[in-house]
């Protein structure tokens, strides 16, 4: 099981995940859609959300089950607790039942209140070490945290994702070539990684699948139809794909909604752009597909005069594609790949959380 787990949040690190004003924190707490605990650092005792009580929050808001509840007609006590208590925490403020409804009326009109856009997604370049790797690993990471049910899958020999994910015997189990090559059901390559995270983890021996999977019938469609019989149990499934123009890129090609192109902005990198897009075309035109396509720029320093021409190189020649958050260098994306964890884990609000905050939002509901 990943560190995931562990993983709690501040009252206004929850608030910015969910999209609402920290004030109202303490009415959802009172109206018992948020559990919240104290933990004690050093002399501070901080009030805390666990990642559970989190993610149990989003599938209310989801579900939209506040509809069906029912509200003391005012509120400001906490059983026979009087809020004025100050072991109570901050003071929930008395409101009338119709304002509480009206409050959690709103939540449903936040963008975290919908499904992703795109359900099937991968994150995609042919060159290598643009940070395919570890955008996925965040972007999953992340999302299953606002509560959906997310499905990872790990396309690439190196396993990059699998370790990101903090999975460390993936080399044991079976992967995308035993689904592929030796109609293994998907339902038992699957993994549980944390909750609502799952992984198709990926080992060494997926170097050797293009041959096989050469010669099999359908092959480009094979793996579209394993993920048919399991995407009904996800709200979100994506690929970490190899740095290739492999059979196994292009089955994603022809599973995915949206492909997420990460481009690191070096000029090599986006040299390899028109070699990148016009594979993915030949693609959509062979098997009549309609992809919708997503540059990332990468690893950003403001600093260099290289890195600020390249970025305006891909803004003005792929002004339709490219993301609006851009993915700064930043050691704490390093530092989160090194202890296998998030970049909420390293520094909730640094540089690389925040860009991963947006990248998130942007690749889940645009
Ligand atoms: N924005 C960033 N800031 C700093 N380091 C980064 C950033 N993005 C990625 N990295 C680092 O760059 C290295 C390569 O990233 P990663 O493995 O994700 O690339 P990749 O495209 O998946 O590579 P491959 O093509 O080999 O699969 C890693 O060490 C990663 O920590
Ligand atoms: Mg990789």
């Amino acid at each position: 099981m990943s560190q995931l787990q562990e993983f709690c949040f501040t009252p206004s690190e929850f608030a910015k995940l969910a999209r609402i004003d920290k004030e109202v924190l303490p009415i959802l707490e009172d109206q018992g859609l948020i559990e919240t605990f104290r933990r004690k650092s050093g002399n501070v005792d901080r009030k805390m959300i666990t990642l559970e009580s989190a993610q149990a929050y989003f599938h209310r808001v989801r579900d939209a089950k506040f509809q069906g509840m029912t509200f003391e007609p005012e509120i400001g006590r906490r059983g026979d607790q009087p809020l004025t208590d100050v072991a109570a925490g901050p003071q929930v403020p008395i409101l009338a039942a119709e304002e509480v409804q009206k409050i959690l009326d709103r939540l449903m009109d936040t963008p975290v209140a919908h499904p992703p856009h795109h359900k099937k997604q991968m994150f995609y370049n042919v060159k290598g070490g643009t940070g395919k790797s570890t955008l996925t690993a965040q972007y999953v990471m992340r999302a299953s945290m606002m509560g959906y049910r997310v499905l990872a899958i790990d396309l690439d020999a190196q396993g990059h994702l699998t370790l990101n994910l903090d999975v460390l015997d993936g080399h044991e189990l079976p992967t995308i070539y035993d689904v592929l090559i030796n109609d293994l059901p998907i339902q038992d390559a699957i993994i549980s990684v944390s909750p609502g995270l799952d992984l198709v983890p990926a080992s060494l021996g997926l170097c050797n699948i293009e041959i096989p999977l050469n010669s099999k019938p359908r092959r480009e469609y094979r793996l579209a139809e394993a993920l048919e019989r399991v995407q009904d149990q996800y709200d979100l499934i994506v690929t970490d794909t190899n740095p290739a123009a492999s059979i196994l890129n292009n089955s994603m090609l022809v599973a995915a909604d949206l492909v997420n192109v990460v481009c690191a902005t070096s000029p090599l990198s986006f040299h390899g752009m028109s070699l990148v897009l016009s594979t993915i075309q030949q693609m959509e035109k062979e098997f009549r597909r309609q992809l919708a396509l997503r540059i990332i720029p990468n690893m950003y320093d403001n600093r260099e005069v290289i890195s600020q021409e390249v970025l305006g190189e891909l803004r003005s020649q792929f002004s339709e594609y490219c993301t609006k958050t851009v993915v700064n260098r930043c050691a704490d994306l390093n530092e989160a790949t090194k202890r296998r964890s998030t970049v909420w884990s390293v520094n909730a609000r640094g540089t690389a959380a925040n860009d991963i905050d947006a990248l998130t939002e942007e690749l889940l509901f645009t």
